[in-house]
């Protein structure tokens, strides 16, 4: 009972207003989009070109290797591609150091890249300022 009043309701309380930049034409930017307004946080799409929003990727410290379709600006931290909202939930909760958090690519079965119930593994890293990462959340493939 107490667990589940100290674990659940503050993080549940994070409902967050982002900025996503992405290119016009991209679904699973979108589709992403949809995964955030679904849980309950507010999601302002703002179309860049393709060339404008790699160098803001890159301006913004998001290593190229690193990059994925759209980045989120949210409380002063950046969320490159396609982060679970429980993370960024969890994010902003904890508050850490750091540029913000990162899935590189676009791995199958992340929110907002569904197929089916196919999910590969994934990681959700945490990108400090200096460049370097730690692992934030992990993801394993399903079916298993
Ligand atoms: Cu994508
Ligand atoms: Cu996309």
């Amino acid at each position: 009972m107490t667990a589940f009043a100290i674990g659940f309701f503050p993080v549940a309380a994070v409902a967050a207003s982002l900025e996503m930049m992405t290119t016009g034409g991209c679904s699973c930017c979108h589709a992403w989009a949809r995964h955030l307004r679904a849980a309950g946080h507010e999601v302002a799409v703002k179309d860049l070109a393709m060339g404008q929003l790699m160098k803001m990727k890159l301006d913004a410290g998001i290593p190229a290797a690193m990059t994925a379709c759209h980045t989120a600006r949210v409380d002063g931290y950046l969320i490159e591609g396609h982060v679970p909202e429980q993370d960024i939930r969890k994010l902003l909760t904890e508050r850490p150091e750091a540029l913000g958090l990162v899935v590189p690519g676009m791995p199958i079965g992340s929110p907002g890249m569904e197929f089916g119930n196919k999910r590969e593994a994934y990681e959700v890293l945490l990108l400090k300022k200096d460049g370097s990462t730690e692992v934030f959340a992990r993801y394993g493939s399903q079916p298993e």
